[in-house]
């Protein structure tokens, strides 16, 4: 898949109370832009309706083997022949022991025995069933037929118990499988290390100086770079945002916090991308309690914050270095001007006003061969030709030996 070809999906559903997430999941998808066919077993039908399924996907819902809709009758065949994967969600532990077993009693179990593309599977159930030595089993052989298994996650379950079982979020299957069926992976066995998000320097207990960085943008180059296939470690300052999934996080709050964890990191990294929006300056002396009020005015001192990218680009061994700039106005200029300061080879460039904050961007690449602009589009689509143009610097040489 490149970052703009959508893959058409089969979802799955087996008999659990996790269905109603499968009709989260299509929904997702279809949003995403995705083609997505949906088949149900019989006691699927039980939890959720196919009707729901099918106002939620456009299409037909199939159910039964003997479906006479297909044109030639082979529904078990037919349906997943122009598919890029099947995910089964929920996947029941009966579910999961007939794939094992390569049982095909119904339409999906044979559709998936039958089937010519990747198959994941989103395990849902009771924490008991998911510990049985019969479930542990029938994972380890799916995992060995090359299944992929998304979860489960821990928490509070249907029944009232507490425990591994739980079907992971709509939006976390539907995350996965897409950076999984990604393609190419050009950073496969590469390490990418970024900071985002905005920095908290303390004035005192309660205030600080800081910026309205989302994290957003920090956020979807770490997810495009999953999507290439690189192993990615993130340190973020404070954002609302979702840890991105598959990626190791440290969170941190200052400047100088994130350089430590940046320093702590960066040896085993092949890229760094700074794309943090690093406080300038921090608060000289911050204060342990909170400081009262009073008539007088009031000077803060403010101190110099490390240049995290400008270190690690100085680096005897540095990896590929790639810097974030965020202009108010004479964005060429100041852009130009920070990379040749910085030494990096490749830097971002977006202005603030269309930036901060939102779910869009347009940014400007500059690096040796000169400048290219690449259109508004939303922040995953500008992260991936980031990373593409990452990839395509590497691989005239500038790559750092680990
Ligand atoms: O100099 P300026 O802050 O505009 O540079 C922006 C770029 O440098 C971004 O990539 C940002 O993450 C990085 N930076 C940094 N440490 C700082 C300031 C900026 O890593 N103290």
């Amino acid at each position: 898949m490149t970052a703009s070809v959508k893959p058409r999906l089969l979802l799955g559903l087996s008999g659990g109370i996790a269905a109603y997430k499968a009709a989260e999941l299509t929904r997702l998808w279809v949003q995403d832009g995705l083609d997505v066919q949906v088949v149900m077993t019989r006691a699927a039908c039980g939890f959720i309706t196919p009707v729901t399924l099918q106002a939620l996907s456009g299409k037909p819902v199939y159910v039964d083997m003997w479906d006479g809709r297909v044109g030639n009758n082979m529904a078990h065949i037919d349906l997943s022949r122009d598919r890029a994967a099947i995910v089964v969600a929920p996947a029941s532990a009966d579910m999961l022991a007939k794939l094992a077993h390569g049982l095909a009693d119904d339409l999906l179990s044979t559709l998936c025995l039958a089937r010519e593309c990747p198959l994941f599977v989103a395990p849902a159930m009771n924490r008991q069933m998911w510990e049985h030595a019969a479930t542990r089993r029938n994972i380890a052989q799916l995992q060995a037929d090359g299944v992929f298994i998304l979860g489960p996650a821990s928490g509070d379950q249907a029944c009232g118990e507490v425990g591994l079982g739980r079907m992971l979020e709509a939006s976390e299957i539907a995350e996965d499988v897409l950076v999984e069926l990604a393609q190419p992976k050009p950073l496969r066995g590469k390490r990418v290390l970024l900071t985002a998000g905005p920095t908290f320097e303390a004035i005192d207990a309660v205030r600080g100086v800081t910026n309205r960085s989302s994290g957003k943008m920090g956020f979807a180059v770490a997810r495009a770079a999953r999507e290439a296939g690189a192993e990615v470690t993130v340190v973020s300052g404070p954002t609302s945002l979702a840890v991105p999934r598959g990626c190791a996080l440290i969170r941190v709050e200052s400047a100088p916090q994130m350089f430590e964890a940046v320093m702590g990191e960066v040896e085993r990294c092949h890229v760094f991308i700074g794309v943090a929006a690093v406080a300038d300056y921090r608060p000289s002396a911050p204060q342990a309690h909170k400081i009262k009020k009073s008539d007088r005015t009031m000077t803060l001192e403010l101190a110099p914050n490390p240049d995290i990218l400008a270190h690690v680009a100085a680096l005897p061994r540095a990896p590929f270095c790639v810097g974030f700039a965020a202009e108010s106005r004479d964005l060429d200029r100041y852009a130009q001007d920070k990379r040749q300061r910085k030494r990096i080879p490749l830097l971002a460039a977006n202005l603030v006003q269309t930036a901060i904050g939102s779910d869009d961007n347009e940014l400007v690449l500059f690096d040796d061969a000169g400048r290219h602009v690449v259109a508004r589009a939303p922040k995953l689509e500008q992260a991936r030709a980031l990373i593409a143009r990452v990839v395509e610097l590497m691989a005239h040489g500038a790559i750092a030996p680990r």
